[in-house]
This record gives structure tokens, sequence and C-alpha cells, in this order.
């Protein structure tokens, strides 16, 4: 794994642009779970049964209480960890220009990237589904479930549920970034929901080198990945910077 970390902090060095996609594993070392494996949403319930929009559409009260209430929890209170702060500090050094994630914790944001596209949307805000006003979700009374707009119309997140389109912008912007940047960090996803899981494919076929940060492999693994450095994001983060700084 030492070479590996050498090698990617060489990679970093030579490269002229960087971007990243992170997944729920960047965020699992904040206490927010991943989606799948062990101790992941989808071990618990079935997406296509909370996590779809004509489930929310069809009970929104349901999908409030079973899933929407338990992320407000647990995302109001949830701060950076090191996976985040290390691309915050890659940004820093002038090397990462964008994070794309699929994650919509908002910590990357939080941690000090400026350029984020959220590609899943985000849980920072409620929108109303009748005249689209926009709550921020740590500011939503929810003693009353569904929450309601001022208008009388439901809350519902400002993310994307199963069954929606990605938002337009987000995967436009992130095609652009990915056909343009010299080595794409993919940091802590499963890569198995797509469109997000092509942004890698995208870049490799753009000429860019792939690098994965997982505990796992992945489908990219073989296929498109340069390497994969084995471990949790944020010691494999830490070590990568230390060189990082040691060779710039
Ligand atoms: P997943 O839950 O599918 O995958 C999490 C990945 O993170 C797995 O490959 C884990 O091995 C890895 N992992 C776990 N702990 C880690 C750590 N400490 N450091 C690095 N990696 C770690 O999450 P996503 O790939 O983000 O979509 O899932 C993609 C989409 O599926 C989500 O955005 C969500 C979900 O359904 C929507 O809600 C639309």
């Amino acid at each position: 794994m030492d070479d590996l970390i050498q090698q990617a902090a060489e990679d970093l060095a030579a490269a002229g642009k960087v971007a990243a996609l992170t997944g729920a594993g960047i965020s699992t070392e904040s206490g927010i779970p991943p989606f799948r494996g062990k101790g992941g949403l989808w071990e618990r319930f079935d997406p296509m049964e909370i996590a779809h929009i004509d489930a929310f559409t069809r009970d929104p009260a349901r999908v409030w209480n079973i899933l929407v209430k338990e992320m407000k929890k647990i995302v109001d209170s949830a701060k950076p960890n090191d996976g985040h702060k290390g691309l915050a500090k890659l940004e820093a050094m002038g090397k990462l220009k964008t994070v794309i994630t699929q994650n919509i914790d908002g910590l990357h944001q939080a941690a000090g990237n400026t350029d984020v596209i959220e590609f899943h949307g985000t849980f920072a805000w409620q929108r109303c589904m009748d005249c689209s006003q926009k709550y921020e979700t740590r500011s939503v009374d929810i003693t009353e479930i569904p929450p309601r707009c001022s208008c009388g119309g439901i809350l519902r997140p400002d993310a994307v549920f199963f069954g929606e389109m990605i938002p337009q912008d987000a995967l436009w912007r992130s095609r652009q970034i990915a056909s343009d940047c010299d080595l794409m960090l993919v940091v802590g996803t499963s890569a198995v929901v797509q469109p997000a899981a092509l942004m890698p494919v995208v870049a490799k076929e753009s000429g860019a080198k792939v690098v994965e940060i997982n505990p796992e492999r992945t489908p990219l693994t073989d296929e498109i990945s340069d390497y994969l450095i084995m471990g949790a994001a944020g010691a494999v983060m830490n070590q990568i910077i230390e060189k990082l700084e040691q060779i710039s």
C-alpha cells in the first residue's frame, strides 16, 4: 500500500487538472451510514419502497417517518472527517478543482471545497412540492409529519429520489469536468449507480488516470481504475497529502 500512496502522490503532483468523484463511503467516518454493504441503509430498507419518488408521492408521511427524519437527525449534526478535509486540502494546494459528489450531506462544502457538484441534489434544503419554496433542513419543524410549506404543500428533500432525473446542469458539468481532467480520484463509491458511475469511464476514455480509494473492489477496479488504494478514505487521504507535501 505504501507504494500506491507514493504513486498517488506522484500522480497528483504531475497532474494539471484533478477532479474527484465521491460516494457515501467518504462520509461513513462522519457517522453517516452508506447505502450498500454492511450496515448500509439498503440492508434495512428496500430502496424502491422507501427512496423511490412514487413511494414518496404515495405516502410522504411514511417516507418522512422511516427515512427522512432519521437522515435529518444524522446529517444535521454530521461534521467533515479527514477524507473530506483531505480533498479540501488538495483544493487549497491548487491541485483539485471540482468535487462531483453523489452525497447529499453537504460535508465537502463544510470542509472547504468551493466547487462541489451535487449530482444527487442536496439534503441541506427541503422543497415545497406545490410552490417549490425552499426551506433550510436544519430549521424545518418536524413536530408534524410531513412538514408543510406556508402554502400548505408538503416538503420533500431537494435531493434526487430513485425514479427522478439527475439535475441537468449537474450532469452536464460533471461530464465536462470528467472529460477535461488529467486525474480523477474516485473515493468511497460502490460505482453501481448510473449515471454517476459513468464519470470515471468518461475520464478514462478522455485520457485521465483514475485512482480509486475504497476498502473494497468495485466494478471500476479491473476495467477502469489505474489502481485501487484499499483503505478508508480518511487514513488514505492523510497519507497521500503527507507524501504530496514532501514532494511538491
Ligand atoms: P454505496 O453505499 O453504494 O457504496 C459505498 C462505498 O463506500 C462502498 O464501495 C464501500 O466499500 C465504500 N466505503 C465504506 N467505508 C469507506 C471508507 N471509510 N472510506 C472509503 N470508502 C468506504 O454508496 P454510493 O456509491 O455513494 O443514490 O451509492 C450511490 C448512490 O446509491 C447514492 O448516491 C444513493 C444510493 O442509492 C440516491 O439516493 C439517488
